[in-house]
Formats: C-alpha cells, sequence, structure tokens
C-alpha cells in the first residue's frame, strides 16, 4: 500500500506511521510528503528516511487550499503512485478536485472525540469546555470540517491538574498508536 501524506508541522504522527512500517507491523510504504509550510519540519523527517518530499504552493494564502493548489497535490500524489492519502496535522481543508481524484482513500488524525470540538486546537477547547475526557478520532475526509464517517476514535481522560500542553502530549501517545492501526484497517477493507 503506498501512502502519501500531507502536513503542515513537526510530522510526529508521519514518524509514527513510519516507525510501524519499519517495525513490520504496518505494510505499506510511505511515497510522498507534501507541506504547505517550507518550514515543516515533517519535511525533514521525511528527507531523513529517503522520502520523497515536495511543497504545496498556496498562492499566498494564509489558511485556504486554492483549487489550482488541490488539482497540483492530486497529480503528484498520483505521480507518486499513492492509494491513500493520510493527512498527519494539516490545517487547511481539502476539498475539490482532490476528494474527486481520492474518494474515500483521504484520512484524517484530529485530536478530540469527534464530532465533539472540530477545528484548530481541540484540546484546549475540550480543557476550556470543562470536559473530563479528550481524545482523538481517525476518520474518512469528506467536505467538512471534521466530519466523515469515524475509522478508530479513543479516549483520553483529562486531569484535574492538565495544562494544554500535557493533555496534547498525552492525546498524541495514543495518535501515534491509532494512526497506523486505522491505516491498516482501512488498507484491509478497501484496497
Ligand atoms: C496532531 O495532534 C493532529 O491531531 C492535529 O495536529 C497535530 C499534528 O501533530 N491535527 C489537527 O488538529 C487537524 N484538525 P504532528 O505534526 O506532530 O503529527
Amino acid at each position: 500500500m503506498v501512502l502519501g501524506v500531507l502536513g503542515s508541522g513537526s510530522g510526529s504522527n508521519m514518524q509514527a506511521i513510519l516507525d510501524a512500517i519499519e517495525e513490520g507491523t504496518l505494510d505499506a510504504r510511505i511515497g510522498l510528503v507534501l507541506s504547505d509550510n517550507p518550514d515543516a519540519f515533517i519535511l525533514k523527517r521525511a528527507e531523513k528516511h529517503g522520502i520523497e518530499t515536495g511543497i504545496i504552493d498556496c498562492r499566498g494564502f494564509k489558511t485556504k487550499f486554492p483549487e489550482e493548489a488541490q488539482a497540483e497535490t492530486a497529480l503528484r500524489l498520483q505521480e507518486a503512485g499513492v492509494e491513500l492519502v493520510c493527512l498527519a496535522g494539516f490545517l487547511r481543508l481539502v476539498k475539490w478536485p482532490l476528494l474527486d481524484v481520492f474518494p474515500q482513500r483521504i484520512l484524517n488524525i484530529h485530536p478530540s472525540l469527534l464530532p465533539a470540538f472540530p477545528g484548530l486546537e481541540s484540546w484546549k477547547q475540550a480543557l476550556d469546555a470543562g470536559e473530563r475526557e479528550a481524545g482523538c478520532t481517525v476518520h474518512f475526509v469528506d467536505e467538512g470540517m471534521d466530519t466523515g464517517p469515524i475509522i478508530l476514535q479513543e479516549s483520553v481522560p483529562i486531569l484535574s491538574d492538565d495544562t494544554a500542553e500535557t493533555l496534547h502530549a498525552r492525546i498524541q501517545v495514543i495518535e501515534h498508536r491509532l494512526y497506523p492501526a486505522a491505516i491498516r484497517k482501512v488498507g484491509r477493507a478497501v484496497l
């Protein structure tokens, strides 16, 4: 199974996917890593492992993922032979035409118990709302923001002395196990 990964930040989830592949618990390879942020650490991590990388040119838009950029991204992923696209800390909304080129083939990891707290910094939203548990979700991407059918989800208790940082760190420990497991599940079912 050839994976393409899109990320905007540190890439610890991409690293967890790579580790699972290297440990032999995920039968896949990462064919291409793309980022909308030229300075993102995810690119350095990928290069260290000899994985092809590239920059997504979002035409100066800060948050929008313009149609031309989505079309270019789809083409690059296709050229790399990608079968399944994994969003790993990618902070732009994927829509047409990328979604249509990879129908039911784009996954996202989100740091909340969806449908609760979509959007940015969800762990902070859960903390501010006085929730007693947070969590993370891997789901198929559709036209909405952090919507789409859920593949796997796991909860994390919120402790009385949690800060945004400690809570996010505990959620990430779960994310790093959950994402490879979700990719395995989808790979068995649809590819
Ligand atoms: C992860 O916690 C991921 O769930 C979150 O960004 C972080 C990326 O970390 N994604 C979202 O909030 C998407 N809405 P990473 O770059 O270390 O994998």
